[in-house]
Protein backbone atom coordinates (compact mmCIF):
# COMPACT_ATOMS: atom_id res chain seq x y z
CA UNK A 1 0.00 0.00 0.00
CA UNK A 2 1.20 3.94 -0.88
CA UNK A 3 1.46 5.60 1.83
CA UNK A 4 -0.14 9.47 1.51
CA UNK A 5 2.56 11.64 1.56
CA UNK A 6 2.54 14.66 4.30
CA UNK A 7 1.81 17.77 3.76
CA UNK A 8 5.52 19.63 2.68
CA UNK A 9 4.43 22.94 4.49
CA UNK A 10 7.33 23.62 7.50
CA UNK A 11 6.27 22.02 10.61
CA UNK A 12 3.07 20.82 9.38
CA UNK A 13 2.89 16.70 9.99
CA UNK A 14 -0.79 16.03 8.39
CA UNK A 15 -1.14 13.88 5.86
CA UNK A 16 -1.48 15.55 2.49
CA UNK A 17 -4.57 15.37 -0.18
CA UNK A 18 -3.73 18.45 -2.22
CA UNK A 19 -0.59 18.87 -4.77
CA UNK A 20 1.15 21.78 -5.96
CA UNK A 21 -0.42 22.06 -9.89
CA UNK A 22 2.75 23.47 -11.22
CA UNK A 23 4.69 20.51 -9.78
CA UNK A 24 1.98 17.89 -11.64
CA UNK A 25 2.22 19.80 -14.52
CA UNK A 26 6.24 19.99 -14.26
CA UNK A 27 6.21 15.93 -13.02
CA UNK A 28 7.74 16.60 -9.75
CA UNK A 29 6.92 14.29 -7.20
CA UNK A 30 8.89 15.39 -4.16
CA UNK A 31 7.57 18.22 -1.77
CA UNK A 32 5.02 18.78 -3.44
CA UNK A 33 2.08 17.66 -1.40
CA UNK A 34 0.29 19.70 0.80
CA UNK A 35 -2.86 19.14 3.46
CA UNK A 36 -4.67 22.33 2.55
CA UNK A 37 -4.85 25.61 0.47
CA UNK A 38 -3.80 27.49 3.76
CA UNK A 39 -0.74 25.31 3.91
CA UNK A 40 0.20 25.67 0.28
CA UNK A 41 -0.24 29.45 0.13
CA UNK A 42 1.84 29.52 3.21
CA UNK A 43 4.52 27.82 1.81
CA UNK A 44 4.30 29.32 -1.63
CA UNK A 45 7.33 32.07 -1.22
CA UNK A 46 9.84 29.14 -0.86
CA UNK A 47 8.08 26.38 -2.73
CA UNK A 48 8.43 28.11 -6.02
CA UNK A 49 12.20 27.44 -5.57
CA UNK A 50 11.23 23.49 -6.08
CA UNK A 51 9.81 24.49 -9.98
CA UNK A 52 13.00 25.51 -10.49
CA UNK A 53 11.58 28.26 -13.35
CA UNK A 54 14.10 30.42 -13.97
CA UNK A 55 11.49 32.24 -16.11
CA UNK A 56 9.51 33.51 -13.18
CA UNK A 57 11.77 35.08 -10.77
CA UNK A 58 10.16 35.81 -8.02
CA UNK A 59 10.91 38.58 -4.94
CA UNK A 60 11.58 35.84 -1.54
CA UNK A 61 10.95 38.68 0.55
CA UNK A 62 7.70 40.00 -0.18
CA UNK A 63 6.69 42.14 2.62
CA UNK A 64 10.19 43.11 3.70
CA UNK A 65 10.91 47.19 3.58
CA UNK A 66 12.90 47.45 1.39
CA UNK A 67 15.11 50.86 1.92
CA UNK A 68 15.63 51.61 -1.95
CA UNK A 69 14.45 50.00 -5.38
CA UNK A 70 16.65 46.60 -5.34
CA UNK A 71 15.26 43.76 -4.55
CA UNK A 72 16.88 40.31 -4.64
CA UNK A 73 15.63 38.22 -7.26
CA UNK A 74 15.49 34.22 -6.65
CA UNK A 75 15.64 31.31 -7.21
CA UNK A 76 19.28 31.09 -6.35
CA UNK A 77 21.08 28.82 -8.38
CA UNK A 78 22.31 25.65 -7.61
CA UNK A 79 25.84 25.63 -5.30
CA UNK A 80 28.43 25.56 -7.20
CA UNK A 81 31.21 22.61 -6.71
CA UNK A 82 35.10 22.70 -6.31
CA UNK A 83 36.95 19.71 -7.82
CA UNK A 84 38.41 17.29 -4.94
CA UNK A 85 42.16 18.11 -5.97
CA UNK A 86 41.69 21.90 -5.07
CA UNK A 87 43.15 22.53 -1.24
CA UNK A 88 40.16 24.06 0.57
CA UNK A 89 39.62 26.37 3.97
CA UNK A 90 38.37 24.71 7.34
CA UNK A 91 35.14 25.91 6.78
CA UNK A 92 34.52 24.82 3.46
CA UNK A 93 32.01 21.74 4.54
CA UNK A 94 31.60 22.86 7.48
CA UNK A 95 30.19 26.63 7.27
CA UNK A 96 32.07 27.71 10.16
CA UNK A 97 35.96 28.48 10.53
CA UNK A 98 37.68 27.13 13.28
CA UNK A 99 40.79 28.54 13.52
CA UNK A 100 39.33 31.93 12.84
CA UNK A 101 37.43 31.48 16.08
CA UNK A 102 40.65 30.19 17.83
CA UNK A 103 42.91 32.98 16.70
CA UNK A 104 40.09 36.02 18.27
CA UNK A 105 42.24 38.06 20.59
CA UNK A 106 45.67 36.65 18.96
CA UNK A 107 48.14 39.13 18.36
CA UNK A 108 48.83 40.79 14.55
CA UNK A 109 50.79 37.85 12.51
CA UNK A 110 54.01 38.78 11.63
CA UNK A 111 54.47 36.51 8.50
CA UNK A 112 57.68 35.00 7.48
CA UNK A 113 59.03 35.38 3.96
CA UNK A 114 58.14 32.14 2.71
CA UNK A 115 54.71 32.83 4.15
CA UNK A 116 54.67 36.01 2.23
CA UNK A 117 55.68 34.49 -1.11
CA UNK A 118 52.24 32.21 -0.49
CA UNK A 119 49.93 35.39 0.54
CA UNK A 120 51.18 37.15 -2.75
CA UNK A 121 50.14 33.40 -4.81
CA UNK A 122 46.92 33.96 -3.62
CA UNK A 123 46.60 37.60 -3.80
CA UNK A 124 47.57 37.55 -7.99
CA UNK A 125 45.47 35.27 -8.59
CA UNK A 126 42.43 37.43 -6.61
CA UNK A 127 43.50 40.23 -8.73
CA UNK A 128 43.20 38.29 -11.86
CA UNK A 129 39.74 37.11 -11.24
CA UNK A 130 38.69 40.30 -10.04
CA UNK A 131 39.57 41.65 -13.98
CA UNK A 132 38.32 39.39 -15.40
CA UNK A 133 35.06 39.18 -13.88
CA UNK A 134 35.24 43.14 -14.41
CA UNK A 135 35.39 42.97 -18.08
CA UNK A 136 32.94 40.29 -18.69
CA UNK A 137 29.76 42.93 -16.97
CA UNK A 138 26.96 43.43 -19.37
CA UNK A 139 23.69 45.03 -19.28
CA UNK A 140 21.51 42.04 -19.24
CA UNK A 141 23.28 39.19 -17.84
CA UNK A 142 22.45 38.60 -14.23
CA UNK A 143 24.94 38.37 -10.91
CA UNK A 144 24.39 34.58 -10.86
CA UNK A 145 25.85 34.74 -14.06
CA UNK A 146 28.89 36.49 -13.02
CA UNK A 147 29.44 34.66 -10.50
CA UNK A 148 29.59 31.52 -12.33
CA UNK A 149 32.57 33.23 -14.00
CA UNK A 150 34.34 33.83 -10.94
CA UNK A 151 34.22 30.51 -10.01
CA UNK A 152 35.02 28.90 -12.88
CA UNK A 153 38.13 31.28 -13.42
CA UNK A 154 38.80 30.44 -9.39
CA UNK A 155 38.98 26.98 -9.61
CA UNK A 156 40.89 26.82 -12.99
CA UNK A 157 43.35 28.32 -11.05
CA UNK A 158 43.87 26.05 -8.89
CA UNK A 159 41.83 28.23 -6.15
CA UNK A 160 39.36 27.93 -3.68
CA UNK A 161 36.64 30.50 -3.89
CA UNK A 162 36.55 31.87 -0.20
CA UNK A 163 33.10 33.14 0.21
CA UNK A 164 31.73 30.10 -0.89
CA UNK A 165 30.30 28.29 2.30
CA UNK A 166 32.14 30.87 4.95
CA UNK A 167 29.84 31.82 7.63
CA UNK A 168 26.87 29.53 5.22
CA UNK A 169 27.47 31.82 2.51
CA UNK A 170 25.92 30.49 -0.51
CA UNK A 171 28.23 32.00 -3.74
CA UNK A 172 31.54 32.16 -4.71
CA UNK A 173 32.00 36.08 -4.72
CA UNK A 174 30.18 38.88 -3.69
CA UNK A 175 27.90 41.53 -6.13
CA UNK A 176 26.95 44.62 -4.36
CA UNK A 177 24.53 46.85 -6.48
CA UNK A 178 23.61 50.33 -6.28
CA UNK A 179 22.21 50.59 -2.18
CA UNK A 180 23.86 47.70 -1.18
CA UNK A 181 26.96 48.49 0.81
CA UNK A 182 28.42 45.09 0.77
CA UNK A 183 27.87 41.05 1.00
CA UNK A 184 25.28 41.33 -1.52
CA UNK A 185 24.59 37.59 -2.59
CA UNK A 186 24.91 36.63 -6.69
CA UNK A 187 20.92 36.38 -8.01
CA UNK A 188 18.98 36.43 -10.93
CA UNK A 189 18.77 40.16 -10.83
CA UNK A 190 19.92 41.62 -14.71
CA UNK A 191 22.74 44.00 -14.47
CA UNK A 192 20.42 47.50 -15.35
CA UNK A 193 22.14 50.44 -17.85
CA UNK A 194 22.90 53.03 -14.74
CA UNK A 195 23.58 50.84 -12.01
CA UNK A 196 26.93 50.96 -10.05
CA UNK A 197 27.85 47.06 -9.33
CA UNK A 198 30.91 46.12 -6.87
CA UNK A 199 32.62 42.83 -7.46
CA UNK A 200 34.71 41.46 -4.19
CA UNK A 201 36.44 38.56 -5.05
CA UNK A 202 38.57 36.11 -2.20
CA UNK A 203 40.77 33.53 -3.24
CA UNK A 204 42.38 30.65 -1.37
CA UNK A 205 45.18 29.39 -2.94
CA UNK A 206 47.74 27.29 -1.28
CA UNK A 207 46.60 27.87 2.28
CA UNK A 208 46.54 31.48 1.54
CA UNK A 209 43.48 34.10 0.77
CA UNK A 210 43.56 37.32 -1.35
CA UNK A 211 40.94 39.79 -0.64
CA UNK A 212 40.08 42.51 -3.47
CA UNK A 213 37.40 44.23 -5.07
CA UNK A 214 36.38 47.50 -7.15
CA UNK A 215 32.99 49.43 -8.26
CA UNK A 216 32.01 49.42 -11.67
CA UNK A 217 29.96 51.67 -13.97
CA UNK A 218 27.09 49.36 -15.99
CA UNK A 219 26.63 51.15 -19.25
CA UNK A 220 25.71 54.92 -18.88
CA UNK A 221 25.78 56.13 -14.79
CA UNK A 222 24.90 59.63 -13.50
CA UNK A 223 27.57 62.01 -12.57
CA UNK A 224 26.80 61.55 -8.90
CA UNK A 225 27.43 58.23 -9.31
CA UNK A 226 30.47 58.65 -11.46
CA UNK A 227 31.63 60.63 -8.85
CA UNK A 228 31.09 58.61 -5.94
CA UNK A 229 32.88 55.78 -7.65
CA UNK A 230 35.63 57.79 -8.08
CA UNK A 231 35.80 59.12 -4.40
CA UNK A 232 35.87 56.15 -2.80
CA UNK A 233 38.61 55.07 -4.86
CA UNK A 234 40.68 58.35 -3.92
CA UNK A 235 39.66 57.29 0.04
CA UNK A 236 41.26 53.93 -0.74
CA UNK A 237 44.19 54.95 -2.44
CA UNK A 238 44.69 57.98 0.31
CA UNK A 239 44.91 55.41 2.93
CA UNK A 240 47.56 53.34 0.92
CA UNK A 241 49.37 55.91 0.92
CA UNK A 242 50.10 56.22 4.68
CA UNK A 243 50.43 52.28 5.10
CA UNK A 244 54.30 52.53 6.92
CA UNK A 245 55.69 50.24 9.80
CA UNK A 246 54.74 52.48 13.03
CA UNK A 247 51.30 53.67 11.31
CA UNK A 248 48.42 52.97 13.74
CA UNK A 249 45.81 51.08 12.52
CA UNK A 250 43.31 53.48 13.82
CA UNK A 251 44.69 56.50 12.20
CA UNK A 252 43.79 55.49 8.67
CA UNK A 253 40.03 56.11 9.32
CA UNK A 254 40.58 59.82 9.35
CA UNK A 255 42.12 60.09 5.98
CA UNK A 256 39.29 58.43 4.86
CA UNK A 257 36.87 60.32 6.52
CA UNK A 258 38.40 63.64 5.87
CA UNK A 259 38.14 62.94 1.88
CA UNK A 260 34.96 61.48 1.70
CA UNK A 261 33.39 64.06 4.21
CA UNK A 262 34.85 66.83 2.04
CA UNK A 263 32.92 65.67 -1.23
CA UNK A 264 29.24 65.62 0.91
CA UNK A 265 29.71 61.81 1.35
CA UNK A 266 29.22 59.35 4.78
CA UNK A 267 31.73 56.47 5.74
CA UNK A 268 30.19 53.66 6.80
CA UNK A 269 31.45 52.03 10.59
CA UNK A 270 29.62 48.84 10.97
CA UNK A 271 32.51 46.76 8.48
CA UNK A 272 35.93 47.26 8.54
CA UNK A 273 39.21 45.89 6.61
CA UNK A 274 41.14 42.79 7.89
CA UNK A 275 43.96 41.11 8.42
CA UNK A 276 44.19 38.32 5.92
CA UNK A 277 46.71 35.64 5.60
CA UNK A 278 45.97 31.60 6.40
CA UNK A 279 42.95 33.36 7.71
CA UNK A 280 40.34 34.72 5.81
CA UNK A 281 39.34 37.04 8.15
CA UNK A 282 41.65 38.18 11.83
CA UNK A 283 43.54 40.85 13.68
CA UNK A 284 44.16 43.86 12.82
CA UNK A 285 40.58 45.59 12.56
CA UNK A 286 41.05 48.71 10.46
CA UNK A 287 38.06 51.25 10.63
CA UNK A 288 37.62 53.22 8.16
CA UNK A 289 35.68 56.45 10.06
CA UNK A 290 38.04 59.14 12.28
CA UNK A 291 38.14 58.70 15.72
CA UNK A 292 37.60 55.05 16.09
CA UNK A 293 39.69 53.10 18.91
CA UNK A 294 41.69 50.17 16.79
CA UNK A 295 44.57 48.51 18.00
CA UNK A 296 47.42 48.26 16.93
CA UNK A 297 50.62 49.69 14.70
CA UNK A 298 51.93 48.59 11.44
CA UNK A 299 55.39 46.06 11.22
CA UNK A 300 56.82 44.61 8.17
CA UNK A 301 55.23 41.56 7.70
CA UNK A 302 51.54 42.17 8.17
CA UNK A 303 49.14 41.20 5.64
CA UNK A 304 45.53 43.00 5.56
CA UNK A 305 43.09 44.82 3.86
CA UNK A 306 41.76 48.85 3.63
CA UNK A 307 38.31 48.16 2.28
CA UNK A 308 36.22 51.92 2.39
CA UNK A 309 32.15 52.01 2.25
CA UNK A 310 31.62 55.35 0.87
CA UNK A 311 27.47 56.78 0.81
CA UNK A 312 25.65 59.45 -0.91
CA UNK A 313 23.49 59.88 1.99
CA UNK A 314 23.65 58.22 5.22
CA UNK A 315 26.15 55.78 6.79
CA UNK A 316 23.87 53.24 8.65
CA UNK A 317 23.15 49.63 7.32
CA UNK A 318 19.96 47.82 6.81
CA UNK A 319 20.02 44.35 6.68
CA UNK A 320 18.30 41.88 4.28
CA UNK A 321 16.52 38.66 6.01
CA UNK A 322 19.27 37.05 4.06
CA UNK A 323 21.41 38.02 6.35
CA UNK A 324 24.15 38.72 4.38
CA UNK A 325 22.99 41.91 2.06
CA UNK A 326 23.57 45.25 4.00
CA UNK A 327 21.91 48.30 2.80
CA UNK A 328 21.90 51.48 3.10
CA UNK A 329 19.37 52.56 5.37
CA UNK A 330 17.83 55.17 3.27
CA UNK A 331 18.08 53.81 -0.04
CA UNK A 332 21.05 55.77 -1.62
CA UNK A 333 24.06 54.30 -3.73
CA UNK A 334 27.61 53.01 -1.50
CA UNK A 335 30.48 52.35 -3.55
CA UNK A 336 33.78 50.44 -2.00
CA UNK A 337 37.15 49.46 -2.74
CA UNK A 338 39.47 47.00 -1.13
CA UNK A 339 43.36 46.32 -1.91
CA UNK A 340 44.93 43.15 0.49
CA UNK A 341 48.43 44.91 1.41
CA UNK A 342 51.84 44.30 2.86
CA UNK A 343 53.83 46.14 5.36
CA UNK A 344 57.45 46.48 3.79
CA UNK A 345 60.55 48.29 6.04
CA UNK A 346 60.06 50.82 3.68
CA UNK A 347 56.30 51.14 3.03
CA UNK A 348 53.38 49.12 1.50
CA UNK A 349 52.90 46.71 -1.31
CA UNK A 350 49.82 46.29 -2.72
CA UNK A 351 49.58 42.89 -3.23
CA UNK A 352 46.25 42.54 -5.33
N1 LIG B 1 35.35 39.80 0.77
C1 LIG B 1 34.67 40.30 1.93
C2 LIG B 1 35.64 41.19 2.67
O1 LIG B 1 36.17 42.07 2.06
C3 LIG B 1 34.16 39.21 2.80
C4 LIG B 1 33.07 38.45 2.19
S1 LIG B 1 32.57 37.26 3.28
C5 LIG B 1 31.29 36.52 2.46
O2 LIG B 1 35.96 41.04 3.80
F1 LIG B 1 30.98 35.48 3.15
F2 LIG B 1 30.32 37.39 2.34
F3 LIG B 1 31.70 36.19 1.28
CO1 LIG C 1 38.02 42.15 2.98
CO1 LIG D 1 36.55 41.52 0.06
Amino acid sequence: MLEKPLCASIECKNKAHLQCPTCVKLGKNGESFFCSQDCFKKSWGSHKAVHGDTKSPYDPFKTFKYAGPLRAVYPLSPRRTVPEEISRPDYAESGISRSELMSRGSDIKVLTPEEIEGAKKACAITREVLELAAKSIRVGMTTDELDRIVHEATIERGAYPSPLNYNYFPKSCCTSLNEVICHGIPDQRPLADGDILNIDISCFYQGFHGDTNGTYLVGNVDEAGQKLVNVTRECLEKAIAAVKPGMRYRDFGKIIEDHATKNGFSVVRAFVGHGIHQLFHCAPNVPHYANNKAIGVCKPGHIFTIEPMICEGVHQELMWPDGWTATTKDGKRSAQFEHTLLVTETGVEILT
